[in-house]
């Protein structure tokens, strides 16, 4: 069998919406991070959690009783090379939908995949938090969670009635986050592991001194 190229390997990319509220802006920021991972032989999905209807997490043993919604579910997180999750700001983390969705899901969904998260907050300071804390979660599930992230403050007034971004930084930061997950999930399934080491380690533009002026902003 021959191993596919970078430039021959297709890829899937499932942005997970972890707001359930009409209208969000999760769901917005989303929708931007996953055109950012839009290109040749890349497809892109928004995976909406409410029409799955999800039982609560009661732990594993009881997994095969759960039902055709969860199987529905985690087939659709399996059919993925990269999942984006993006996350309202709840309470100082991620909202429990995410939460529950992560602990129906587990190693056959996510290891060795690209992730990428996204967060909102209705306040000032982001949603660093909630991000932080799905980073760690992502590492437990043995994925691979890209450096890029993007964290959109007073969500409430940082999108257009058509649902983009009203700063440049906002949109070249969730832009980032799609392109470097369809990017790195590329790389890891095409087999050329020698080219994803390099790129991997060239990846990170130096935050400091005068890169930092020619580069999009990092988080
Ligand atoms: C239960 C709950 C808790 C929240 N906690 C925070 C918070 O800790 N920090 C914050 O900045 N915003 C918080 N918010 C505001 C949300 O982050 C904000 O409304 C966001 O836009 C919700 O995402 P959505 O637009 O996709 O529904 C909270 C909202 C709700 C409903």
């Amino acid at each position: 069998m021959t191993t596919p190229s970078t430039e021959t390997t297709e890829i899937h990319v499932v942005g997970l919406c972890g707001s359930l509220r009409e209208g969000g802006y999760t769901r917005q920021a989303l929708k931007v991070a996953l055109r950012g991972a839009e290109g040749p032989g890349v497809t892109t999905v928004i995976l909406d959690l409410d029409p799955y209807d999800l039982p609560f997490c009661r732990g594993k043993d009881n997994q095969t009783t759960y039902g055709e919604n969860v199987r529905r579910f985690r087939s659709a997180i399996r059919a993925a090379d990269a999942i984006i999750i993006a996350t309202p700001e709840y309470h100082g983390s991620f909202s429990g939908v995410v939460k529950n969705a992560l602990d129906l899901a587990g190693f056959e969904e996510f290891e060795g995949k690209m992730i990428g998260l996204v967060g909102v907050s209705g306040g000032r300071y982001g949603a660093s938090d909630a991000l932080n804390t799905l980073r760690a979660i992502g590492r437990s599930l043995h994925a691979w969670v890209v450096p890029s992230q993007a964290t959109i403050p007073s969500a409430w007034e940082s999108f257009d009635e058509n649902g983009e971004p009203r700063s440049q930084q906002d949109l070249h930061r969730l832009l980032a986050v799609g392109r470097e997950v369809a990017r790195f999930a590329r790389l890891h399934k095409c087999g050329e592991h020698m080219q994803f080491l390099k790129e991997w380690e060239t990846a990170p533009v130096n935050p400091g001194g005068h890169a930092q002026l020619a580069a999009p902003p990092r988080t």
